[in-house]
């Protein structure tokens, strides 16, 4: 990945220099003008003005059972919006569709990875929610419960996401490439009543046998009381008596109607776990009202959703990406939309194309770690297929670098559609800087402005702004889906986000803004590692290589890498007595692989003496960092034992 959109991985001040001059600016075609939701600048000037005023609008255009009392309740850093309001989301994205013209269309068309298709309307899912949520209530499960969801990438995740909502309870989404470890982790932190599982999932032509690892996991989960099973294939699998239940079976015999629970506008929707910098993953929580009315209003006005458009996010539902821009914003918003099971080159390279062109794709979201990769296939897939439905294209999950933003452009839009490049995080819960498709003039690698109603600057560490160069991105305002905190630990949720500068979000991110005042995302500033557009906490990759019984201590870095934006590098010293071989090497991999999951399988696994440390005994990462780059070594003179650097460069070299 060139320099250009790479973050410089220390401080935030020297990362003005890194960035090439682009000059390339693509303006909104004048016939997506002509039909665009948002298409005069007023939009941004209005929301300035009024910032709440413009997010009490959009909340307007949703289902209530009763109004709020007041839009937004803000003592930093809590939140409350649509204070007294009470509703149920699912009303807004089920219910509401059955009378005002979508009973009958298509919500989602579904196409397993060996193929296999699925189509449910609005009225299908509506009765899919409904007998769900009645077959949770069946087992127990009430208002306020956590229920992890761990299953593949098939309509039944999407169910059991709104049925949960249907009836109050908290979904806890564990993408179904996390090990069992991971996976048990997540439940017992948040200590999930009920488990929803499925016998396993296609990926690449592999079968991921998620209930055979759910098992493992559960054996270590005394909160979960039962466990549904939804049947994907003929996998085998072992049931266990009074726990488990068929999906198939429970749905027989649930009644197709459950009435809406209605909560209140700050009652938590949904918790999902994301990386910080240190420790265990972090419980984001998530609430009704604002979180629905935020995803609902970016689905509007940045894909631009119409009545007959066909939306395509290739996020997987685990990611914030599938909860926000599958689930809640597009439903809300009543589209049609492509959801896909397995990966992007299978059987060949151009799956996605032969989906965008068989199911007549209008607007397309996906990571630039796909586009990179769609890159290095080379054009003959997607020229292959006809894309001309194509009308809008997005990207999320990292910085995009240009040529990349330019190829999406040429090859896949046909140098037609606009790109919104959207920058966010799960804790963020929708789209926060990106530009308007039928507004904003696009810059490739820009994500150029905050959405209208957003508040966002780029700081200095004192908290002074700087109004044309790089810095600390921050959020200023509060926004209606931004985290009401972290399951069970308060004080990391304001410590994490709300101690740079008072009253003021710090993302982690650092970023550039240039001199039309748009932004330029330079990735993140901590130690969390950016890959294929996955969040890694380099800590949850070294605690788990220190569980191994070789190892004594283990640091990871991000290095640059060319597919996945940024890829691994473990550094570990093994126990006394422990000789370095190429099949502990591979066997430390493979068990990162086990503990934490394929997303956090390291690219180089180094073993060395010892580790570079201060004189307070702080592992300095950003010298190994600069070794697994081959960069000038930054100051080293905080060093305890300047003799470590040589030994260690060597025995990378060898390694
Ligand atoms: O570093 C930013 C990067 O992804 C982080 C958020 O990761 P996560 O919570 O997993 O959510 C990903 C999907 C929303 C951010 O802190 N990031 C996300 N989008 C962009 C981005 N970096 C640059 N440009 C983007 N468009």
């Amino acid at each position: 990945m060139p320099r250009a959109s790479r973050k410089k991985a220390s401080g935030t001040k020297a990362t003005i220099d890194t960035l090439l001059k682009e000059n390339r600016r693509y303006k909104p075609p004048s016939s997506f003008v002509k039909t665009a939701t948002a298409n005069k600048s007023a939009v941004y000037t209005t929301a300035a003005k009024n910032p709440t005023a413009f997010w009490a609008k959009m909340a307007g255009e949703l289902v209530w059972k009763k109004k709020w009392s007041k839009v937004l309740e803000w003592k930093a850093p809590d939140a409350k919006w649509f204070v007294g309001g009470k509703l149920n989301v699912t009303e807004s994205c089920l219910d509401r569709h059955l009378t005002n013209g979508n009973k009958n269309k298509a919500a989602l068309i579904w196409e397993g990875e060996p193929g296999d298709r699925k189509t449910f309307t609005y009225w299908d899912l509506y009765r899919q929610v409904n007998k769900l949520a009645n077959a949770f209530k069946s087992l127990g499960v009430t208002k306020g419960d956590r229920v992890a969801i761990y299953l593949p990438m098939i309509p039944e995740l999407v169910i059991a996401m709104l049925a949960c909502a249907r009836i109050g309870a908290i979904h806890s989404v564990v993408f179904g490439g996390f090990s069992p470890e991971s996976l048990r982790d997540r439940i017992n932190d948040s200590q999930c009543k009920l488990l929803i599982t499925a016998d396993g999932g296609y990926r690449r032509g592999q079968i991921i046998p998620l209930k055979h690892d759910a098992d493992v996991a559960l054996a270590d989960c005394p909160s979960v009381e039962h466990v549904i099973i939804v049947k994907r294939g003929d996998f085998l699998l072992r049931v266990k008596e009074g726990r488990d239940h068929w999906f198939h079976r429970l749905m027989q015999e649930a009644d197709q109607y459950c009435p809406p629970v209605y909560v209140d506008s700050e009652h938590p929707l949904f918790i999902l776990y994301t990386s910080g910098t240190t420790g265990k993953p972090k419980g984001i929580i998530h609430t009704c009202g604002g979180y629905l009315t935020g995803t609902y209003a970016t689905s509007k006005l940045v894909f631009d959703l119409k009545e007959d458009d066909v939306f395509w996010c290739t996020a997987d539902c685990g990611w914030v990406t599938g909860h926000s821009y599958i689930v809640y914003g597009p439903m809300a918003n009543g589209v049609t939309q492509v959801m896909y099971e397995g990966a992007p080159d299978w059987p060949d390279q151009d799956r996605f194309w032969q989906l965008v062109e068989k199911m007549n794709v209008t607007v397309f979201y996906t990571a630039p770690t796909a586009i990179r990769a769609f890159m290095r296939w080379g054009r003959e897939w997607p020229d292959k297929h006809d894309l001309s439905s194509l009308r809008l294209l997005g990207t999320v999950g990292e910085p995009i670098n240009p040529e990349a933003w330019v190829w999406y452009h040429d090859a896949i839009g046909g140098k037609k559609c606009p790109i919104v490049d959207t920058w966010w995080q799960t804790e963020t819960g929708h789209i926060m800087i990106t530009p308007l498709p039928g507004v904003t003039s696009t810059k490739p690698g820009s994500a150029t402005r905050p959405f209208p109603g957003i508040e966002a600057k780029i700081l200095d560490d004192e908290g002074k702004e700087i109004k044309k160069g790089g810095g600390y991105l921050a959020i200023t305002k509060p926004w209606p889906g931004m985290l009401r905190g972290i399951w069970g630990d308060r004080q990391r949720f304001i410590d994490t986000y709300w101690s740079k500068w008072p009253g003021i979000y710090f993302p982690g991110d650092g970023a550039r803004i240039d001199e039309d005042k748009y932004f330029w995302i330079l990735g993140r500033v901590d130690d969390v590692i950016n890959t294929a557009g996955h969040r890694i906490s380099t800590m949850e990759v070294e605690s788990a290589l220190v569980e191994h019984q070789s190892v004594a201590e283990a640091a990871v870095v991000g290095i640059p890498h060319e597919l996945k934006g940024e890829a691994l590098a473990a550094f570990v010293t093994l126990k006394d007595g422990v000789e370095r071989s190429d099949k502990l090497c591979h066997q430390l991999i493979d068990f990162v692989t086990r503990k934490i999951g394929a997303i956090a399988r390291p690219d180089q696994m180094v073993c060395t003496p010892d580790l570079p440390k201060t004189r307070s005994g702080k592992i300095m990462r950003r010298l190994l960092r600069d070794i697994a780059t081959g960069r000038v070594l930054g100051d080293t003179t905080t060093l305890a034992d300047p003799a470590v650097i040589d030994r260690l460069k060597r025995q990378y070299e060898e390694d």
